[in-house]
Formats: structure tokens, C-alpha cells, sequence
């Protein structure tokens, strides 16, 4: 196990980059047993006076605008990429060949044949760590019901699961890296990208997709006066763009456990500023998660027939996994937010780098990258072909095992 110094840089300072910056820090607070000391050595973001404010606040040593100072700096051994997906490869590729460990956000990139290259490169130096931030595999719900599905519903018949946020209801909304890129790279790869990944991750690999539909209700966006993140509002030009992907976008599955899915995302939802949900239907039992209401899922076991049948509701706590030891008070009752996952996930690759065994479950690999994005494009050829039926290989990019 390493007991040296780990050093970490984020790369992009917008929304995600700072819950990275802040999982780095939160880190070495949680689980046993102690993380090496980690130095907190840059934040990099275009914009200096962002990177120098995330830097400020989260305490890193340094702030820059070019991502390139990483490359040789002697302090930094693991770095975060949380830019746009079109940045991913570019940035990525290069940190690994000046050995830096990698750990990119989702979707691992913009397109398949970048996400499959930057896999090579991933799989050309076994000697780092790489991952996808498919952070809500981390969700403490998720991960319990995933259990649940796995040791006690027996065959699954249909995954019902829907990403539907609000972000780009409003006209106003800027343009922004989000509205760019062909169909598919929209409110798919943006928002149903972790539908994916979690129903993978609960039920198993898809075989094939179909009956896709895409459409965008918001055609052209303004583009700000200044600089903007996130989802943020701005204040706008007269210069509109247009809007070159999806805003919604509904496709079917099936699983080869024989199991159906059915998946909607949208960013244009009145009302729904985040919420991912999922439903499980399975021989011996129901489950209901909603991340409206994160630490609570619903449960409806084997039929007893004694007139209390239904479905349960159980509040998330230290018996589930990440609780215990992954937040300041682990007791029942106390509850969790989404920045605490980024802690997790931060923890997890903090790990795997320092050779820790036994601790959480590990970052999502570039392979888990690749597969997301191939049911991506799958869902994308569908779309493009009225609905049509597209096999998934039969041997996934990154199967991911439900037995484990
Ligand atoms: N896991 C999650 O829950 C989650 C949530 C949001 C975003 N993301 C992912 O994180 C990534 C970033 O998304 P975001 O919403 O934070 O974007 P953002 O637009 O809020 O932030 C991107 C930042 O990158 C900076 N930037 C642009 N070009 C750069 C360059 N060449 N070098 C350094 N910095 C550069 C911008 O100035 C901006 O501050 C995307 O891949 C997105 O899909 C993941």
C-alpha cells in the first residue's frame, strides 16, 4: 500500500469540477482505513478567475488556465477531467501518456470511436487507474436495491426508468457546450447516460434497444455575454445558435436475463430539476427510487396474501451501503445529498490508486465508458431509423456483473 503523498488536480472548475474538488477534500474523512496524505496541488479551468476561486475555496495550492502545466508537475499524480465531453479525449490521452492517473466525467466522450480510443490508451497503461464518475452507481439506495434485485427478487421482467430535468425549459437558458453535437449527445448522453449505467448496473447487460424517438422542442439558444457553467442563467446576446441535439429522447430495451426495459429523459421537464428515477419489476418483489426523495426507496417483497401486501417505504441508513462511516453522523435518520456521493467516488479512486484492498466498490472503468456510450449510439441509430430494432454486441465492451 502507498503511504507517499498523493497529489490531485481537477481539470474544469464549472458545476461537476466543483463537486470533484470537493470530493478530493472530503475524501480522507471517510470509511477506514486512512488514505495516504493528499496534497491538494491545482485547479485548471479556461477561465483563471474560476479556477482561482475553486482553488480558493477548496483549498488546492494553485490555480491555472492550461491544463498542459499538469503534464510535468511533479506534485500531481491524479487528476479529474470535468470539462466539456468534446475536451475528454484531447486532455485525457495526454495525461496518460505523462502517467497521471485519469478518473473522467460521463460520458466518458463525445462520440464512440473517442470514447473506444481513449480505452486503448486507458488499457495501453495498466499501471494507472482509470474511471468513469458514474457517480450515482453510489447513490446508498441504488446500491442497496441493487443488492435487493441481485439476492432475493428472482428474474426481473421490466426496468422502468426515466431522467427528466428542467435546465433547458426556459428559452433563456444560454447556449451553451450542451446544445452542440449530433443527435443522441443531448439530453441522452447528457442526463440518460447514468439511466443507462444504472440499469445496467441493477439489472444487467441490454441486448438490444429500439422504438427510439428524439425530438427538440427549443430550436436556438442566445449566446451569453460572459461566461457562463452549468446550467446557469446569463445574460444574454442577440447572436442565437442553433440548438443541434436532442432535448427528449424515449427507446426500449431488452436484457439478456429476458427482462424489458423502458426509458425516457428529458431536460426540458416542467417541474423536474433533477429527478432520475427507476423502477424494478421482478418475480419475487417491486422496488421505487426516486432521487426527488434520494434516501428513501420503496419495496414490495414476496406475497404474504395476508391482506398487508404492498409496497414499503424504508428510509436509507447506516445498514445500507455507504452510510456506515461515509457520513460525519452515520446514524438512521441522517440523511445524505448528492455532494456526499462525490466523496465516495473520490475515496474509491483515492483507493485503487494507493493499492488499498477491501474498500469500496471501484470507479466505473473506461470500459463501463465505452459500453454506456454504445447503447448511446445504438439508442441514436434507432432514433435515426424510426424505432428500429439495434442488436447490442453480444460480448459488451464491459459487461457489468450482477453477481458481484
Ligand atoms: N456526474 C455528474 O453528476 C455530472 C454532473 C454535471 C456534469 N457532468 C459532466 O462533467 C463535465 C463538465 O460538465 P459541467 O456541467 O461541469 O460543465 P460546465 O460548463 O459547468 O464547466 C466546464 C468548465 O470547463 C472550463 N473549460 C472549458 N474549456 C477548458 C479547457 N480547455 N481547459 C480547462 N477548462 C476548460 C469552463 O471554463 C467551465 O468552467 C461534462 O462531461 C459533464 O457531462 C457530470
Amino acid at each position: 500500500m502507498m503511504t507517499a503523498p498523493i497529489g490531485v488536480a481537477v481539470i474544469g472548475a464549472g458545476m461537476a469540477g466543483r463537486a470533484h474538488c470537493a470530493g478530493y477534500r472530503t475524501a480522507p474523512t471517510l470509511f477506514d482505513p486512512p488514505l495516504p496524505p493528499i496534497h491538494y496541488a491545482a485547479v485548471i479551468d479556461a477561465n483563471p478567475s474560476v479556477a482561482a476561486d475553486a482553488a480558493t475555496r477548496y483549498g488546492y495550492e494553485r490555480s491555472g488556465s492550461d491544463w498542459r502545466t499538469l503534464l510535468d508537475a511533479p506534485d500531481v499524480q491524479v487528476v479529474s477531467v470535468v470539462v466539456a465531453n468534446t475536451l475528454h479525449r484531447e486532455i485525457v490521452e495526454a495525461l496518460l501518456d505523462a502517467g497521471r492517473h485519469v478518473l473522467c466525467e460521463k460520458p466518458l466522450a463525445d462520440t464512440l470511436t473517442n470514447a473506444r480510443a481513449m480505452s486503448d490508451a486507458a488499457a495501453a497503461h495498466p499501471e494507472l487507474v482509470t474511471g468513469t464518475a458514474f457517480v450515482y452507481r453510489r447513490q446508498p439506495a441504488v446500491a442497496a436495491l441493487r443488492e435487493l434485485v441481485r439476492d432475493e427478487f428472482g428474474e426481473v421482467s421490466h426496468f422502468n426508468g426515466s431522467y427528466w430535468c428542467d435546465y433547458a425549459l426556459s428559452p433563456a437558458t444560454p447556449m451553451a457546450w450542451r446544445y452542440k453535437g449530433a443527435p443522441g449527445t443531448g439530453a441522452l448522453a447528457d442526463i440518460g447516460s447514468h439511466l443507462i449505467d444504472l440499469a445496467e448496473f441493477v439489472c444487467g447487460p441490454m441486448t438490444a434497444v429500439g422504438g427510439a424517438a428524439f425530438t427538440t422542442k427549443i430550436t436556438k439558444r442566445f449566446v451569453p455575454l460572459g461566461t457562463t457553467y452549468g446550467h446557469a442563467a446569463a445574460e444574454l446576446s442577440d447572436v442565437a445558435e442553433p440548438v443541434e441535439n436532442d432535448d427528449v429522447a424515449t427507446f426500449t430495451a431488452h436484457f439478456a436475463s429476458g427482462a424489458v426495459g423502458t426509458f425516457s429523459v428529458s431536460r426540458v421537464a416542467p417541474g423536474h430539476a433533477n429527478s432520475l428515477a427507476f423502477d424494478v419489476m421482478a418475480q419475487h418483489g417491486g422496488a421505487k427510487w426516486n432521487m426527488d426523495r434520494p434516501a428513501e426507496f420503496s419495496v414490495a417483497r414476496k406475497s404474504r396474501g395476508d391482506g398487508f401486501d404492498g409496497y414499503n417505504q424504508v428510509l436509507v441508513g447506516p445498514a445500507h451501503p455507504y452510510l456506515k462511516g461515509g457520513v460525519p453522523m452515520d446514524f438512521p435518520g441522517v440523511s445524505y445529498g448528492v455532494g456526499d456521493l462525490f466523496g465516495f467516488q473520490a475515496r474509491a479512486f483515492l483507493e485503487q490508486v494507493a493499492g488499498i484492498e477491501g474498500g469500496l466498490p471501484p470507479v466505473a472503468t473506461f470500459a463501463d465508458g465505452v459500453r454506456d456510450l454504445t447503447i448511446i449510439d445504438a439508442v441514436t441509430r434507432s432514433a435515426g431509423a424510426g424505432g428500429a430494432v439495434v442488436e447490442l454486441a453480444a460480448q459488451p465492451d464491459a459487461a457489468i456483473p450482477i453477481t458481484n
